[in-house]
């Protein structure tokens, strides 16, 4: 059916000027207090459940202020398309003991979009108790979104993480983009990004200093694409640990492009449990990316057994295939810039290296292979190594 021009006319201009029509949950309107001291839980929960359940697609708005948030489930499935537009900021209990392993859960939902706002894990306490060695909880992921489908976040800032800063799993087609991810570099497993069981997930312009890995991509990520990503302090981008266990899914096609290391522990990884694994590696491109003194800016690493628990004198089950690096350039922070450590009963094969320019010191920098086959181009500096 053709609508009339002069009622279509008048439809945009209703919606243009009546973006309420689009409804609008403002958590203040459910009982939340700023000022950091109420918890707001309940209001954002009440205000998630009715705009989950409307009939149009729906916004629930945290405005500008401080809000004390305990841990909340956020579920689907929901009617329609929904926002969740946050301009102020979400702080944590900093009372670890009191917490689940999730702060702010997402599930089963199909449509969603995340703006703006600042989440604040509140981490210090839990990291002092790690430091001090006493027995502390694992922690709690400040973002966890599972279960799900076309999700986007845009702008959102983490800070200061208990754990995982946003973590993925079991989720498909997810754009993240220009998000701030912020703790000290001495903060215990604060991971920026996790991705797992996963597929199409797009992490773009984004910035993550941290404790722990800037993204790390696990088992059963597929489709990942990876770009315009500056990090550090952090342990860089890595995919694994893999091969944890012995039934595991692959990581496949993932790109990674256009990336900054400044200062951290690794930069480009693979990093694979010394055990056995029905799990691989296979398509996988790192390029363009730009080393700052960073200590490892290359990494395969298959013969991962942290303090020798559970895989001594084991070798990796991980196939890998198909892994480039292409256009790496920069400076190494250890004399060791490239290092392709194999499994011996799993070979990396289909190693493509190309355009590698790394120095250590003002001068020439070392590779160092094992167990790994495939093809260099262009100008390879370490060289040497397949
Ligand atoms: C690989 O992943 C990208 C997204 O990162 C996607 O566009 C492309 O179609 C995938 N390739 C295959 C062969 O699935």
């Amino acid at each position: 059916m053709l609508l009339h021009r002069p009622l279509s006319l008048a439809l945009l201009i209703f919606f243009f000027f009546f973006p309420l029509a689009r409804a609008a949950y403002e958590i203040v309107n459910f009982g939340a207090k700023p000022g950091g001291t109420v918890d707001a839980s309940n209001a954002l929960r009440r205000a998630w459940s009715s705009a989950c359940s409307s009939a149009t697609p729906a916004t629930v708005h945290v405005p500008k202020g401080t809000f004390l948030l305990h841990s909340v489930i956020l579920s689907g499935p929901c009617k329609r398309f929904v926002t969740l537009w946050i301009e102020g900021t979400f702080v944590a209990p900093s009372n670890y003991a009191l917490m689940p392993s999730k702060w702010i859960t997402i599930t089963k939902v199909n449509g969603l979009r995340i703006t703006g706002g600042t989440l604040d894990g509140q981490g210090n306490a839990l990291w002092a108790c790690k430091h001090a060695r006493r027995s502390c909880p694992h922690g709690t992921d400040t973002l966890a979104i599972g279960n799900s489908k076309n999700v986007e976040i845009i702008g959102l800032s983490s800070i200061n993480s208990k754990l995982f800063h946003i973590s993925i799993y079991k989720t498909e087609n997810v754009a993240l983009r220009g998000l701030k991810i912020v703790a000290p570099e001495a903060s215990p497993n604060t991971d920026g990004i996790h991705v797992q069981m996963s597929r199409g997930v797009t992490i773009t312009g984004s910035s993550i200093k941290t404790g722990d890995d800037c993204i790390s991509i696990g088992p059963g990520s597929t489709n990942m694409w990876i770009e315009g990503i500056t990090c550090g302090p952090g342990h860089g981008i890595s995919i694994g640990s893999l091969g944890r266990s012995l039934q595991e899914e692959g990581v496949k096609n993932i790109t990674v492009k256009t990336a900054e290391f400044t200062g951290t522990q690794n930069g480009l990884r693979i990093k694979a449990w010394a055990r056995d694994s029905t799990g691989f590696v296979n398509g996988v491109s790192f390029q363009h990316a730009v080393m700052k003194n960073v200590e490892n800016p290359i990494v395969i690493d298959q013969n991962y057994c942290p303090s020798s628990h559970g895989c001594p004198s084991q070798a990796s089950g991980i196939k890998i295939n198909q892994v480039q690096f292409w256009d790496i350039k920069g400076t190494s922070a250890k004399k060791v810039a490239v290092t392709l450590d194999c499994s011996p009963r799993n070979p990396c094969r289909g190693i493509s290296l190309r355009d590698i320019k790394l120095t250590y010191n003002g001068g020439p920098a070392k590779s160092f292979c094992c167990h790994a086959s495939g093809t260099t181009m262009g100008v390879v500096d370490p060289s040497g190594c397949l």
